[in-house]
């Protein structure tokens, strides 16, 4: 089977009330784990790279690292673009054999974003590959850019069908709240996201999938872990659980998923180092630091996204 785009697992997921993950991959051990897990969940993928991970990693080592990975599990495994920002590295990831790629334009104007968002989704139908374009602006850290709270802001629904007549993107993603990075709520506050934007989203481009950035939970138990081995994460706060749940439930097909994975792998490796000082093979903390990530994303296929079983 060859790589797959995401539409017949957006239609699925939407009518099914679940969501795919769309998990980032930086490396080899990180691209086993994941799709470890989803082989043994039988669960569709989506495996993202973000600019980061290209210059990291070099695009055609990934792309020959997930093409290998749906030979071995045979699953259906979506390769995306995540946050491409110009049109060159939309055309570039295409031309690369990618079979998804996000156009992330939302930091311009809606008539600019419309303008970059509709090139992007010619070239892309043209060569079969489907689109994901951002309206609204989430907070966080995403590669090199900072975007605070401030300058972050919710997407506002009388914008949406406009926009997704005009340009003919595949998928939408939409601020309700939810930020970049392990950092995503203050201690003491009470964890908030807009389901009313989403629900208003949802009445007015019916049966459209959704995508929710930012959707790392960051669980207390990986920072501890973090903490107790010499690492120094004070206050970090992700999205609770049942609130992903619950935009599973609903029009949101795509979840995406960066954070736990690091915090899983750093996890892995503290410890194995604090426990075996003496190690220098790769082999020896990069294995656990695999089979974190194989752990976590198997709890959030079952917990959290409801796809397993959906291959
Ligand atoms: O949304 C951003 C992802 O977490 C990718 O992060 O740009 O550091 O690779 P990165
Ligand atoms: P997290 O930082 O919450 O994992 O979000 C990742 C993401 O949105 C990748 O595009
Ligand atoms: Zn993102």
């Amino acid at each position: 089977m060859p790589l797959v785009t995401s539409t017949e697992m957006f239609k699925k997921a939407y009518e099914g009330g679940y969501a795919i993950g769309a998990f980032n991959v930086n490396n080899m051990e990180i691209i086993q784990g994941i799709v470890e897990a989803a082989k043994e969940e039988s669960a569709p993928l989506i495996l993202q790279v973000s600019a980061g991970a290209r210059k990291y990693a070099n695009p055609i080592y990934l792309r020959k690292m997930v093409e290998a990975a749906v030979l071995d599990s045979n699953l259906p495994i979506c390769l995306h673009l995540d946050h491409g920002d110009t049109y060159a590295l939309c055309k570039d990831s295409i031309d690369g054999g990618f079979s998804s790629v996000m156009i992330d334009a939302s930091h311009y104007s809606l008539q600019e974003n419309i303008r970059i968002t509709k090139e992007v989704v010619k070239y892309a139908h043209d060569h079969n590959v489907v689109v994901e374009a951002e309206l609204g602006r989430l907070a966080g850290i995403e590669d090199a850019i900072n975007v605070s709270a401030k300058d972050a802001s919710y997407t506002n629904p009388d914008d949406v069908q406009e926009f997704v007549t005009k340009t003919g993107v595949d998928s939408l993603a939409i601020a309700i709240g939810t930020s970049h990075g392990a950092y995503k709520f203050k201690p003491g506050t009470k964890p908030q996201l807009r389901f009313d934007v989403l629900e208003e989203v949802e009445r007015r481009l019916p049966g459209f999938p959704i995508v929710l950035h930012g959707s790392s939970s960051v669980p207390p138990q990986l920072v501890k872990t973090i903490n107790e081995f010499g690492g120094a994460m004070p206050d970090a706060i992700g999205i609770p659980e049942e609130m992903l749940r619950r935009a599973a439930s609903m029009a949101v097909c795509k979840i995406n998923i960066d954070s736990d994975l690091r915090l899983a792998c750093t996890a892995a490796i503290r410890q194995h180092f604090a426990e075996n000082p003496s190690h220098f093979d790769p082999r020896q903390y990069l294995g656990p630091a695999r089979e974190a990530v194989k752990q976590i994303v198997k709890h959030k296929l079952i917990n959290v996204l409801g796809c397993n079983g959906r291959a």
